[in-house]
């Protein structure tokens, strides 16, 4: 797999990102937390699903419009937040994803780890866009961050909440990646065995956060200030308190990420969220969790219609999307199915990788008889 119009699947864009970023990169990437036996399991759920097709529907045009977060998309599935884009395309970093999800008509979400500023993540492309937040221990700060989300003309807000500590990713320590990056023997090597990589990584503003300009400077030889004062930056006592506070702050459509019970989904709509974001981080955090799939039916029986679901973790095909949405979920977001083409060519690699589910859900939907978003339901999944 060499090019991009070779690929002609997620695992394919993988591949082909694995041979234009460093091996510390692409482990962050497709990497999850202790054995990563929920980052696996998270894939393998879909497979104790089966999708029931209708038959002799007339199929002859199919309609992907949605709407979720406020927002109409063309397309029941968008970007997730994912951070230090900067990494994985050093060019363009964030901008390229934002672009390529305007293109498609779809959300993107900006991480608070972005290495582009929200300022400039939101003037790339004229089309709705999510901020995700982690809770900041400075209260000053993070009101200046919501404002500069809403005066910026960010839609929804997403917080994740599944991040008090880092997971502990042992391919990360096993490669030597630190974040951000940094010369050692070991990733010095893996570096320059991607010397194109490197050479954009050099010439660009590196791993430096574009939403925190206070952060000390970071070079690929030190980033040890960098790093204290980023940890200090987060709250470690979240509680539905804070979550209670920010949502009313915001005053519009407003996501939990990281939500894995039912009953921490009914709090979180008595907290007065729109939306609850179904997802153990990709695995990358709690390994041993259940797959975000597998709560969809009774987390959407506990909490009602009102609320939006949206499903991430292991999603990969477009009936995965299908799946999802028949179990109950209004929308899924993307992690490395969309980081893979970002890391495989930028904003044509994002593209791609859009294209590949766009074409993909939507034959699924021409095969089990759906021609509209709301026709897609219970009827077409069987679990077994
Ligand atoms: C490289 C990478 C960076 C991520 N950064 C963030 C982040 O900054 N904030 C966040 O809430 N989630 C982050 N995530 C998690 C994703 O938003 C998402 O929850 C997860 O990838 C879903 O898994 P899936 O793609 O297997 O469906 C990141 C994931 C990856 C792969």
């Amino acid at each position: 797999m060499y090019r991009l119009k070779s690929c002609i699947n997620i695992d394919d864009l993988g591949r082909l990102a694995a041979k234009r970023v460093p091996l510390p990169v692409s482990d962050y990437v497709e990497g999850g937390a202790d054995d990563e036996v929920t980052l696996r399991h998270n894939c393998s759920a879909f497979n104790h699903y089966q999708i029931v097709p209708k038959a002799l529907q007339d199929v002859s045009v199919i309609n992907t419009q949605t709407q979720v977060m406020g927002c109409e998309m063309a397309l029941p599935f968008y970007i997730s937040a994912t951070g230090f884009s900067g990494m994985m395309c050093p060019k363009d970093a964030e901008l390229a994803g934002v672009r390529a999800a305007a293109k498609f008509d779809v959300l993107y979400t900006a991480s608070t780890f972005s290495n582009r500023s929200l300022e400039e993540i939101a003037q790339a492309a004229h089309s709705d866009k999510l901020f995700q937040v982690y809770v900041l221990s400075d209260k000053a700060l993070a009101s200046q961050l919501n404002q500069r989300a809403k005066a910026a003309g960010f839609k929804g807000m997403v917080l994740t909440i599944d991040t008090i500590v880092g997971g502990n990713r042992e391919r990360d320590t096993r490669s030597g990646l630190s974040i951000p990056p940094r010369l050692t023997l070991k990733s010095t090597l893996q570096f320059m065995l991607r010397p194109r990589w490197l050479v954009q990584y050099l010439l660009s503003d590196g791993a430096n956060l574009g939403n925190f300009p206070q952060l000390p400077k970071v070079s690929m030889t030190d980033s040890q200030a960098f790093v204290i004062a980023l940890s200090k930056l987060f709250k470690k006592d979240l509680t539905w308190a804070d979550a209670e506070h920010m949502i009313q702050e915001w005053g519009g459509p407003f996501a939990i990420k990281g939500i894995m019970s039912v009953e921490d989904a009914l709090r979180a709509k008595q907290a007065g969220a729109s939306a609850v974001i179904l997802s153990n981080h990709g695995g990358r955090q709690l390994d041993g969790s259940p797959a975000p799939i597998e709560l969809v039916a009774d987390v959407r029986a506990a909490i009602g219609p009102e609320i939006e679901i949206i499903v991430d973790g292991g999603i990969r095909r477009g009936t995965d999307i299908f799946k999802a949405l028949a179990l109950g979920a209004n929308a899924c977001s993307l992690g490395p199915a969309y980081v893979r083409g970002l890391s495989a060519g930028g904003q044509a690699g994002a593209e791609k990788a859009l294209e590949i589910l766009k074409a993909e859900f939507e034959r699924c939907m021409t095969l089990t008889g759906c021609s509209s978003i709301d026709q897609i339901g219970s009827e077409h999944i069987r679990q077994l």
